[in-house]
């Protein structure tokens, strides 16, 4: 955590001037209410509680509470400083495209008030005016869970050097087809826990077979041990066909129910659920992160039942490419995927995911019509934040619809989170290797589908990089991918 608090103190520093500059800017539409009429119960304490408190309150992301009075004051210029620079609530859609129900954004009223009350000193008020306090479930976003899985084995993260993905088998013991409606990781501690995934593996799946149930299990990694089988060499050469990444290719892998990581939402559904069928096992997929300090972790997931049978299935895909090679010190190095939809979906939500280097992101559909609509672009993405992007219309995708992502990756001195510019970057699980995925999920309303059935893998338009003086990019590599990280 204090790592990403001081990456986040230099975010602000370096965002300040922009944040300066917008906040003059506002000013000028609608006059700011007058400094020292705006008070903490009356005026500050709703904004707080609709666009700060799911994060900012005990046990959950944010490193402190802003639930009262004696919560907020210490931080009230920070709190001006962070809202006029944009920095929080974190968000980072470019609101040119698309419209998202999670939204987390103030409007710039909002932001006046807020300002206003910090210049007029912070003053609390009169507690007559508050709002009643929003009632939270204590240790769930998603309320409270109709059956609760914990890891049967806690994790210890050592203090130093880097922990591989550990993967553990949660015997599901699902003796019938469960909807869930809502799902949430909680990890049990997150000052290790940097990400976590939960997939449903279904009955009869050869993936992890070898796993114990229950004990924690590091996959044997192809890539390392077929490097020299004839296979893995013919596979090489066929970069550019359409392929997911070689370690995933073999055997079915799970479906994703539910992830964690930071600013990253639980899986809270309205008309559609996740099946998961009977007999499924749970797979925890988990990147512990050693902070300098030996740590404990015990993950647990909750879930919700839907109330019936859905008829409609919420299905997580992705598109993503496993074969790219950023060279070192390109700025601006970019990396396409694409899928075509094998069945008519509604979509619901988009996911960018990569790593340091990933500098923008960008979702676009192509109709089979021809038509082209840019549906997220996300221009600075930022690693420390997995926001995913709910649309506020769910939008049908008829059969024969491609989703094609473009990834931008900054490899270059100028990128501060660049680990090491002089490497050339390629796929792989830690954060000093790169991942381009494209997660999206969609609603389908034939609940035998699966994922692979939905998707085909295309080869994605030709990479180019803008960099001038870079290498110039070979020619389109593997796409990866599918229901899998
Ligand atoms: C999605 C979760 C989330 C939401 C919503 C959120 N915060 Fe934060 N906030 C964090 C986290 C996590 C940090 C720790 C800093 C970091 O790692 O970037 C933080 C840090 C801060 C800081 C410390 C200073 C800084 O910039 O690092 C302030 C002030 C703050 N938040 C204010 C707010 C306010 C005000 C709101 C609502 C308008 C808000 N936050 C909404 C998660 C959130």
């Amino acid at each position: 955590m204090k790592g990403r608090l001081l990456k986040g103190l230099l975010a602000v520093v370096g965002l300040s001037l922009c944040g300066l500059l917008m906040g003059t800017a506002a000013s000028n539409d609608t006059a700011p209410p007058p400094p020292g009429k705006t008070t903490f119960y009356k005026d500050v304490l709703p904004i707080l509680q609709n666009n700060c408190q799911s994060c900012h309150r005990a046990g959950e992301v944010a490193p402190m509470a802003l639930m009262t009075y004696e919560d907020a004051r210490p931080w009230a210029v920070a709190i001006k400083m962070a809202v006029t620079t944009g920095k929080m609530p974190p968000w980072y859609a470019d609101p040119q495209y698309g419209h998202f129900s999670n939204e987390r954004k103030l409007t710039p009223q909002q932001i006046r008030t807020l300002v206003s009350w910090v210049d007029g000193g912070a003053k609390p008020g009169d507690a007559k005016d508050a709002p009643a306090p929003v009632q939270f479930v204590d240790g769930w976003n998603i309320g409270t869970p109709d059956r609760v899985i914990e890891m049967p084995a806690a994790y210890n993260v050592p203090a130093e050097g880097t922990v591989e993905y550990q993967y553990m088998v949660i015997p599901g013991g699902f003796t019938q087809d469960t909807w869930v409606r809502a799902a949430e990781v909680r990890p049990g501690n997150r000052a290790v826990v940097h990400h976590v995934i939960a997939f449903i593996r279904p009955p009869g799946s050869k993936w992890m077979a070898d796993a114990k149930p229950g004990e924690f299990f590091l996959p044997k990694k192809e890539k390392e041990e077929d490097k020299d089988k004839p296979e893995a060499k013919q596979e090489d050469k066929q970069e550019g066909s359409n392929q997911q990444p070689r370690r995933r290719r073999s055997g079915d892998i799970g479906e994703l129910l539910v992830g964690y990581a930071p600013g990253l939402q639980p899986l809270d559904l309205t008309d559609e659920a996740k099946l998961i069928k009977a007999g499924s096992d749970i797979i925890l997929q988990l990147h512990y992160t050693a902070n300098g300090t030996p740590g404990t972790d015990k993950t647990t997931i909750g879930l919700i039942y839907a109330k019936q049978p859905s008829k409609v299935r919420n299905v997580m895909l992705a598109a993503s490419n496993a074969g790219f090679k950023i060279p070192p010190n390109d700025g601006n190095y970019e990396v396409k995927s694409q899928v075509e939809l094998q069945e008519t979906v509604t979509l619901s939500d988009l996911m960018p995911h990569m790593h340091f280097r990933g500098k923008d992101f960008r979702f676009e559909v192509i109709y089979p019509d021809g038509k082209t609509e840019t549906l997220l672009s996300v221009p600075k993405y930022d690693f420390n934040w997995q926001l995913g992007y709910r649309l506020a219309q769910p939008l049908v995708l008829p059969k024969g619809t491609r989703i094609e992502c473009t990834a931008h990756f900054d490899n270059s001195a100028n990128n501060p989170y660049n680990p090491d510019p002089t490497k050339e970057v390629k796929w792989g699980d830690q954060t000093w290797e790169e991942m381009m995925i494209g997660w999206f999920s969609v609603s389908v309303a034939d609940p035998k589908v699966t994922a692979a059935q939905l998707i085909k893998f295309e080869k994605p338009g030709t990479r180019t990089s803008t960099q001038p003086g870079a290498k110039p990019a070979n020619a389109a590599g593997s796409v990866g991918g599918g229901s899998q990280q």
